[in-house]
């Protein structure tokens, strides 16, 4: 692999390219955070047609994710903040999805993360924790030792997990919420920004405050 310099001035290897699927606000994250990693970001995917045609950060949204067989790419990753829409897009297509790492962040080496899962700048996963397919570990958000994080979670920028947490397929982690150790966040589940999990919150639920509850109307 030829070593490059990338944006964050990190030296790296060029992986190859990478097309993007999703062209709103969480791509131009995952394309920052690809190219950091290495990807030379060849495409654009969306099946909005007003974005065909449009650049972001200088890479052009080339067509529709039927799209996806006809652009000449190495891997491919998902870029779509929603969870739902992440799996029913991830269901839909046939590609070699790939997991991306900012090179910023500290993961020790027992870690397993799926593929198409993206992880930030600025996070911290500790040893023995596992981590499912098409995931986000957003920007600044910690994960402790032997973690069970489901495919197609979202934890979102200054999520904090202690040890031994496990975090259901598809469950969204708000802004700034916080897990202590031994603690479950059930399939589907969202913890509200800033919410703290005292205990076992359950699957399909909203859940917010200190401790996180679920609401009246769940
Ligand atoms: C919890 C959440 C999902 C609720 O969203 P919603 O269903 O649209 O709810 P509303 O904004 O209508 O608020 C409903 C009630 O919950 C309260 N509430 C909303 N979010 C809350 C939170 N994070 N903590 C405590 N209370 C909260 C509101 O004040 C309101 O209370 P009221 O009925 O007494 O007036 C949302 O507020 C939230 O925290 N989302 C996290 C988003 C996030 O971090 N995304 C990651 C992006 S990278």
């Amino acid at each position: 692999m030829r070593p490059c310099l990338s944006s964050w001035g990190v030296t790296v290897s060029n992986l190859g390219r990478l097309v993007v699927v999703g062209a709103g606000g969480h791509a131009k994250v995952v394309i920052a955070t690809a190219r950091a990693a290495g990807w030379d970001v060849c495409a654009v995917l969306d099946d909005a047609p007003q974005t065909h045609g449009s650049e972001i950060l200088g890479a052009r949204v080339v067509g529709g994710t039927e799209d996806i067989g006809s652009v000449e790419a190495d891997k491919a990753v998902i870029a779509i903040g929603d969870n739902k829409s992440r799996k029913r897009v991830a269901d839909r297509l046939e590609a070699s999805w790939v997991s991306i790492v900012h090179p910023a962040s500290v993961i020790h080496e027992s870690v397993v993360i799926g593929d198409g899962t993206v992880v930030f700048a600025g996070v911290v996963i500790q040893p023995d924790t596992v981590i499912g397919v098409h995931g986000i570990v957003n920007t600044g958000a910690s994960i402790d030792h032997d973690c069970r994080i489901g495919s197609f979670a979202h934890l979102a920028p200054g999520t904090n997990l202690a040890g031994n947490v496990t975090v259901g397929e598809g469950a969204l982690l708000g802004i700034g919420s916080r897990a202590i150790p031994g603690t479950s966040i059930g399939s589907w589940a969202t913890v509200g920004a800033g919410g703290v999990v005292i205990d076992r919150v359950p699957g399909n639920v909203v859940a917010v405050g200190l401790p996180a509850r679920p609401s009246m109307d769940d």
